[in-house]
């Protein structure tokens, strides 16, 4: 009877261990996957995001009506202190030119393009 309670007693414990040892894999994981993500995108700098998808529903959806200085101008003339990308995204949603789903890589694309233009 004792001998058995100290059986169970190991066994329980020894599954308590090995979860601890799971968790702390997966919180050390996790962690360096935020530090992964803070360095490439430090403070307000633009994150590292492929915009070659942005760029081909740009031609397809606004190049035909739109030069490029056009198109930027909402996000290069912004006012400080306002959300420029948040004001073209819904600007983009009331100009129903192209979807929800693709005003997102659009502006993105946007962004990308905003230091090649003088002002
Ligand atoms: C069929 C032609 C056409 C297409 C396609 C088009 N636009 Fe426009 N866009 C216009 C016209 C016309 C205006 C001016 C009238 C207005 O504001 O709605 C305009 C206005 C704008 C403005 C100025 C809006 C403002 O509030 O200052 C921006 C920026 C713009 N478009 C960006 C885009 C982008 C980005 C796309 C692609 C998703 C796009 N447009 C697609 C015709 C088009």
């Amino acid at each position: 009877m004792r001998q058995s309670l100290v059986n169970r007693s190991v066994m329980v414990l020894s599954g308590v261990f090995v979860a601890a040892c799971i968790a702390f894999a997966v919180a050390v994981e996790r962690g360096s996957q935020d530090a992964a993500v803070t360095i490439i995108a430090p403070g307000d700098m633009a994150p590292a995001v492929d915009v070659s998808a942005g760029a081909t529903l740009y031609e397809l959806r606004c190049e035909r009506c739109h030069t490029l200085d056009e198109s930027l101008a909402p996000l290069l003339e912004a006012e400080p202190g306002t959300d420029a990308r948040a004001e073209y995204l819904k600007m983009l949603q009331r100009h129903r030119k192209s979807s929800a789903e693709e005003n997102e890589p659009i502006t993105d694309y946007l962004q990308s393009q905003m230091s090649t233009i003088d002002p």
